[in-house]
């Protein structure tokens, strides 16, 4: 028996997140989507299927977005800049992009009674305060604000010139529009904030097909393809709590189809147990990359200051750990892929889709 599909409204459906959404919601045949980006390269591979109807736009013309509005009851925005290297270089247009052209489209769901599912970030929990224990150690007395919770933990930013903390304050003040939407007009909405989400079809390759400095994962990819040195930032000393985008994409289905569970609420989305620091990480990745191509690494690994490395204004959070106990009370949802399987996914395919560009 065939049925029917039911419409969702992805707006930046092209990205990383979005393309390994897209794809989950195809294969399982309960949705078609309408998708709009500015885009496709990462969503290629699914432009012909016939439950996918996609449309090269950005977020600034409110009236079509409209008209894509009307035939779907569910909007999913993932529309965002999320490269911490242009938060400091490009900030009004993380100020536009991840708030000011977003509103309009949060007013309109709520006037017209769309759900409005929408991707926020770890980063609105801003700059915490761990020190530099051990990984696996206790959390310092003194720490503050390092397992993160939805609903209790504070959100602190840095001072305004440093300049990072414009995508967090954007995204923190669009999630506040939405909760008061939610209060006020009864908008029904879901915030999910993602943590380190890893996977194929991250950012880019800088010199292949982007230019700039992509997230750690993609950096330190770059640096192993090419024999290049690995660059750590301060020392590699910050920590971050990585999760694999299948768990990931899984708990993003969950919270579609189950709306009675999701509506109202901020969810957390990563992996505790997948913690390390990115001096660790960086180890270990060449490991792992000289295992799969079966030749030992060359590539070095180097220092260098966060102001030489992304310039003036940057600014970086410790460490963030999620408390995600509600998504697994609420959604029954827990990651599973350990850190060590996910980075061996990970590189395999930035090595089958880029090459081995080592001399
Ligand atoms: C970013 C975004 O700001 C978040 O919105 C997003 O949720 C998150 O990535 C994500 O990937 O999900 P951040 O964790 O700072 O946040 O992103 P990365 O650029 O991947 O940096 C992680 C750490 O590695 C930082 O401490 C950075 O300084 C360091 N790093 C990065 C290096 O040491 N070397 C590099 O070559 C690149």
């Amino acid at each position: 028996m065939n049925v029917e599909r039911e419409p969702v409204l992805i707006l930046g459906c092209g990205g990383f997140l979005g393309s390994h959404l897209v794809e989950a919601l195809l294969s399982r045949k309960h949705h078609s989507v309408i998708g709009v980006d500015l885009f496709s390269k990462k969503i290629s591979h699914l432009l012909d299927n016939p439950a996918f109807e996609y449309h090269e736009s950005d977020l600034t013309q409110p009236s079509s977005i409209d008209d894509l509005m009307r035939r779907t009851s569910t909007v999913i925005n993932m529309a965002a800049i999320c490269n911490p290297a242009v938060y400091n270089t490009r900030p009004l247009d993380v100020i536009d992009i991840n708030f000011t052209h977003v509103v309009p489209i949060v007013r309109a769901c709520a006037d017209t009674g769309k759900r409005l599912v929408h991707f926020s970030t770890c980063e609105v929990y801003g700059k915490t305060l761990a020190g530099f224990a051990p990984v696996g150690s206790e959390f310092r007395e003194d720490a503050h604000n390092v397992v993160l919770s939805e609903d209790t933990s504070p959100l602190i930013l840095g001072p305004v010139h440093r300049q990072r903390w414009t995508y967090s304050c954007a995204k923190q003040l669009l999630e506040r529009v939405i909760y008061a939407e939610g209060k006020s007009h009864a908008l029904a909405f879901t915030i999910v904030r993602p943590f380190n989400v890893i996977g194929s079809r991250m950012d880019y390759i800088p010199g292949v097909d982007g230019e700039g400095i992509p997230r750690v994962i993609p950096s330190f990819m770059k640096a192993l393809l090419f024999g290049e040195p690995l660059t750590l930032v301060d020392g590699g000393r910050n920590r971050r709590s990585f999760i694999y985008v299948d768990d990931f994409t899984d708990a993003v289905l969950r919270i579609l189809n189950m709306p009675d569970k999701s509506n109202g609420q901020i969810f957390n989305v990563g992996s505790a147990k997948s913690e390390t620091t990115i001096a660790e990480l960086a180890h270990t990745m060449r490991d792992i990359f000289s295992n799969l191509t079966g030749r030992t690494s060359k590539s070095d690994i180097i220092n260098v200051s966060s102001e030489q490395f992304y310039g003036e204004g940057y600014d970086d959070c410790d460490r963030r750990v999620p408390d995600i106990s509600k998504a697994a009370e609420l959604l029954d949802w827990f990651p599973t892929t350990s850190l060590r399987e996910l980075l061996n996914k990970t590189i395999a395919w930035y090595i089958a889709e880029y090459g081995d560009r080592r001399s």
